[in-house]
């Protein structure tokens, strides 16, 4: 049994989902439908268990149902081995959104402590060969899947790191008040290093005892800035210090782990991702999001939710079957979808099958 599944699901006036209600069981769901069905916007509203904006990064406000404008809410019911949380997450009126855990209101950051997810998108298919900025986000899930602060360190750094861009904007060259903001600054940094640092050996030490047949890549952390990072917070303090002058002239922070990349080079070929076909680059990031669900299960005993979004259509029945065989094997909840059941075939009653449909701009699902 997975250790980690949403047994219920409650959408309501959220996108093209007035008010569904999806009560599951721990298997895979492979939810299948005509483009336009909602199918997206169902993985999108599980991606909101998690801390951040989910899987199109969308604000609050898009998410709200039109014309209607009511704002909307997400309601679960998630078991992490033999605990169940009540999770719900909401927005009125556009409002950002907010996150109640068991009848609590908490910060979303609590949610990366319950529920773990990591996901696949067809925007994920140019992640090689566009910016940075979309490896980071991909490192960051990775490295969140393992370590649960995380997120935190994240939000900390990114928040002393705007305090700080408005000083070099504002020209201040006084001293002291960069002090404390790079203090802090260091300190977060070091942590979010660290923990992308250990995700991905974690990462690469499962894609090497693995016998799947997706390709495997080696990944590296790399930094705009070519310089050697220091691995203390005080070392790193000071680079930040005698990095201000420069940093005045543009006007924002230029060295920092939030312009750190993810290099990721094609191991059977020794090619770099970004030089691999697109096909190539697909596998590599399914391969990738495998290696991820096994290292967290043998480091924690927890299989994240997976959310595989239009996948199954670019592998042939061989990788399909392949895949479908290796979610089933690792126990996770995924939640698969595509536009024809038959992509779904192989899984058989292995899986949760659902047919998305969209009646006048409003969706509805029923299982098959
Ligand atoms: N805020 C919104 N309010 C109402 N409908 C929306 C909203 N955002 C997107 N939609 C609609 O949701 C529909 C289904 O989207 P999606 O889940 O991406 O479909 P698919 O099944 O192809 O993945 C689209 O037709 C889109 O117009
Ligand atoms: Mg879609």
């Amino acid at each position: 049994m997975p250790s980690l599944a949403v047994e219920k699901l409650n959408i309501s006036y959220f996108r093209s989902h007035r008010a569904i209600q999806i009560a599951c069981d721990p298997r895979p769901l492979a939810i299948y439908g005509a483009n336009g069905a909602g199918k997206t916007n169902i993985l999108e509203a599980v991606s909101l268990l998690s801390p951040g904006r989910g899987v199109r990064r969308a604000s609050a406000t898009d998410m709200v149902q039109k014309p209607e404008n009511l704002g909307w809410k997400i309601k679960a019911v998630v078991r992490l081995h033999d605990r169940k949380y009540e999770i719900e997450t909401w927005s009125e009126n556009g409002n950002s959104r907010q996150v109640r855990i068991d009848n609590k209101n908490v910060t979303q950051v609590k949610l990366g402590k319950i529920v773990r997810i990591l996901w696949l998108i067809p925007a994920m298919d140019r992640l090689w060969t566009e910016a940075a900025d979309g490896r980071r986000r991909f490192l960051d899930r990775m490295t969140l899947s393992f370590d649960a602060d995380h997120a935190e360190n994240v939000l900390i750094y990114e928040k002393a790191m705007r305090e700080r861009n408005r000083l070099l904007k504002d020209q201040v060259r006084d001293e002291h008040w960069y002090r404390a903001i790079e203090s802090q600054m260091a300190k977060a940094a070091i942590k979010i290093r660290i923990s992308r640092k250990e995700a991905l050996k974690l990462v690469d030490a499962a894609q090497e005892c693995s016998e799947t047949i997706f390709p495997s890549a080696h990944l590296e952390l790399v930094n705009a800035e070519d310089v050697e990072m220091p691995t203390n917070s005080q070392d790193l303090a000071e680079l930040f210090s005698q990095y201000r002058k420069r940093d005045i002239i543009v006007g924002r922070t230029l060295l920092g782990p939030h312009r750190d990349d993810l290099y990721g080079v094609f191991s059977d070929k020794n090619i770099p991702a970004k030089d691999s076909s697109t096909g190539e680059q697909k596998a590599l990031l399914i391969s990738l999001i495998l290696a991820n669900c096994r290292a967290l299960k043998e480091k924690t005993g927890t299989t994240p939710l997976l959310l595989l979004d239009e996948v199954a259509a670019h592998l042939d029945s061989n990788r399909r079957e392949a895949l479908y065989d290796e979610i089933c094997a690792l126990g996770a909840q995924a939640w698969l979808t595509g536009t024809g059941p038959e992509l779904f075939q192989e899984l058989g009653g292995r899986a949760q099958h659902l047919l998305a449909m969209d009646g006048d701009g409003k969706s509805s699902i029923a299982f098959k």
